[in-house]
């Protein structure tokens, strides 16, 4: 298979729920006798403007970032889409079993969280070459002991996650950790992310395909530290 048709196979693998909603939520429409009540004007999100990336970042091909940055486009229409049709949902049927309601439920958690989450991963970018800024250095010694222990953790937990690994603030315990996710609804409760990296196999597969290792590697050298350090500054994390 070629790498350009695999790795829109792998976003459509992502994108199942989103593209099986319209059946449901059509249907809903025609049955709308016990519909949501609330505001019919909605703020539609707007996507980003990441286009510098394209080509520019050394270690990912212009083709992967634009398929990439197309994916999380779908993303953000498919969830204006499902916020301009919910309110003629029909309530009555709700059920944990299969309801519309239920998918607009969850694919508005699922759609939301990826949204989010793409942009801490993209935003989190460079063209040039960083070295880790003195917060970050400060927080990962006070809280793994040092930059190089606290990537092994860091790495292994990417490489053990399926969608997202991400390093942030857990406001419950005042200290930062590091956590795993196999989709875009496990997200942890009371989390702060700084560092986001996207685990799933269409953010590598085409420029390193069976080698998450390498891709790692390669995104390590395009963090953007200058914009890591200012996330924690805008969080109070014990060791900075
Ligand atoms: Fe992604």
């Amino acid at each position: 298979m070629k790498r350009r048709v695999f790795l829109k196979s792998m976003a459509g693998m992502g994108l199942y729920l989103a593209a099986n909603r319209d059946f449901p939520l059509a249907a809903a429409g025609k049955t709308s006798n016990s519909t949501c009540v609330g505001p019919t004007t909605s703020t539609a999100m707007v996507q980003k403007d990441y286009s510098w990336m394209v080509g520019a970042l050394n270690g990912f091909s212009a083709t992967l970032i634009q398929e990439h940055l197309a994916l999380l486009k779908r993303y953000i229409e498919e969830l204006n889409t499902l916020e301009s049709r919910k309110n003629s949902i029909d309530l009555g049927g709700a059920n944990p079993v299969f309801s519309h309601w239920r998918t607009c439920l969850f694919e508005h958690l699922e759609l939301r969280n990826a949204i989010r989450l793409h942009d801490y991963y993209f935003s989190g970018l460079t063209s040039r070459n960083m070295s880790a800024g003195k917060r970050f250095g400060r927080v990962v010694v006070h809280n793994f002991g040092s930059f190089d222990q606290w990537w092994v953790k860091f790495r292994a937990s990417a490489l053990a996650s399926r969608a997202w690994c991400m390093f942030g603030f857990d406001t419950q315990t005042g200290k930062c950790s590091i956590f795993g996710t196999d989709n875009d609804r496990q997200c942890p409760m009371d989390f702060v992310p700084v560092l986001v990296v996207d685990m799933a196999e269409h953010a590598y597969c085409l420029d390193y395909p069976g080698d998450p290792y390498a891709y790692l590697d390669a995104w390590l050298k395009r963090v953007n530290w200058q914009e890591i350090d200012k996330r924690l500054a805008n969080i109070s994390v014990n060791g900075s």
